[in-house]
């Protein structure tokens, strides 16, 4: 099935930290209102209502897993949470490691125990689906995610995967089609052909459902444990398409971590620039129909995307309008 198959297991521990026994720290009030800077206008003003289930922290404050979907901002995020990890001194356990997705139960007690013993507060970042700690009886982190318009994503991951086999022998694909344009993919066979771990192109809702297998194939069941998965753990699941709103919300939200992270952003044009040329230029723009064809097969995908970013738009405004209040 899939050839040429090389995993690269570097695990890469940015801060070393010591471990500390979670289990005594005191359990912060998940509640936004618990932040510095939303307490005045928690306290005192009762005109406005606050939509608590969208600007809730979900999750033990202190640990927050960003469960990253390939070619979605990852990169780019990556370097920024590193320096924020080295300027404002947390810990990030950024796992290198890109495939499998699907993860053993043992890997995930691995992870949650790490993550338990690790010096607090801890960012964890690693491509891998959905973990439910609670059901490890481990403390439920706070999750954050973000995707991307799915067509774009599947162009760029169909592309960057035959660049990675080609420029660094990391192959994740069935080599027949090494070669294959994604015209060619869709005319020869079919834009849901085309949309599979053999062509080196992976779909964005297992990220969120989770990993019973059921999981991995486009359906209604895993379109609506995506989407309780998100209102129940995740406290922030931004776009792509709107990233700068998505770093400002983090750091409304999570000041301890990601503090100047929108500022940061804006002054480095090297990390903007990089991460808009990485790989475009190098790839033949897909015709119309390709993308045709591509978007109705992605018909389940696009319905989380909405979902996503209207509920995103809504969070955003929501902060906004906390902060115009204060
Ligand atoms: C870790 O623990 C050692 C020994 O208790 C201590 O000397 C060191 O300062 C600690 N390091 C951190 C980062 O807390
Ligand atoms: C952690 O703290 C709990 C509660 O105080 C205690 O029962 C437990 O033994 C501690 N564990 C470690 C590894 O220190
Ligand atoms: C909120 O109101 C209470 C009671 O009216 C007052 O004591 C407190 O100082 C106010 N807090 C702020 C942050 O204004
Ligand atoms: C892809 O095309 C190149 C250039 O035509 C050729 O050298 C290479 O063998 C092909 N690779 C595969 C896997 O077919
Ligand atoms: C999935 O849900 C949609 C809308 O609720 C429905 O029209 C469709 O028939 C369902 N598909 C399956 C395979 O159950
Ligand atoms: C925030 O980021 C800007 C741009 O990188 C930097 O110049 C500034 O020193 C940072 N401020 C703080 C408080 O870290
Ligand atoms: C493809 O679609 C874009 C946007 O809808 C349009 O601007 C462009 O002219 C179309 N290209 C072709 C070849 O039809």
């Amino acid at each position: 099935m899939i050839s040429n198959l090389i995993v690269f297991l570097s695990i890469v521990h940015i801060v070393h930290g010591n471990a500390t026994n979670s289990s005594q720290q005191t359990t912060p009030d998940f509640h936004v209102c618990s932040l510095q800077s939303f307490r005045k206008f928690c306290e005192n003003d009762t005109t406005i209502k606050i939509d608590k289930s969208l600007t809730m922290i979900k999750g033990y404050p202190l640990h927050v897993v960003y469960n990253r979907v390939p070619k979605s901002a990852s990169e780019m995020l990556r370097k920024l949470f590193r320096e924020q990890a080295e300027s404002r001194h947390f810990t990030i356990e950024n796992e290198q490691i890109f495939v499998p997705f699907r993860l053993s139960p043992e890997v995930h007690r691995e992870i949650a125990s790490d993550i338990l013993n690790a010096k607090a507060p801890v960012l964890y970042e690693r491509h891998m689906y959905f973990v439910d700690f609670n059901a490890l009886k481990y403390p439920q982190p706070v999750y954050i995610n973000i995707i991307r318009d799915p067509v774009k994503r599947i162009i760029s991951q169909y592309y960057w995967t035959r660049q990675s086999c080609r420029e660094e022998n990391r192959c994740y694909l069935d080599m027949k089609y090494f070669n294959e344009t994604l015209d060619e993919c869709v005319q020869r066979r079919s834009a849901s052909e085309c949309i599979n771990p053999a062509q080196g192109v992976d779909t964005i809702l297992p990220f969120f459902c989770g990993h019973d297998p059921k999981c991995e194939s486009l359906s209604n069941y895993s379109l609506n444990e995506a989407k309780k998965n998100i209102i129940n753990h995740y406290t922030v699941v931004g776009v792509v398409e709107e990233l700068y709103n998505f770093l400002f919300l983090l750091e409304r939200l999570f000041p301890r971590f990601f503090r100047n992270i929108s500022l940061r952003y804006m002054s480095d044009d090297q990390i903007r620039i990089e991460s808009s040329t990485r790989t475009t230029g190098k790839r033949p723009e897909p015709s119309n129909s390709t993308k045709a064809a591509l978007r109705k097969a992605l018909a389940l995908e696009y319905d989380l995307y909405d979902f996503v970013k209207t509920r995103f738009q809504n969070q955003f405004q929501q902060v906004l309008l906390t902060m115009t209040n204060v």
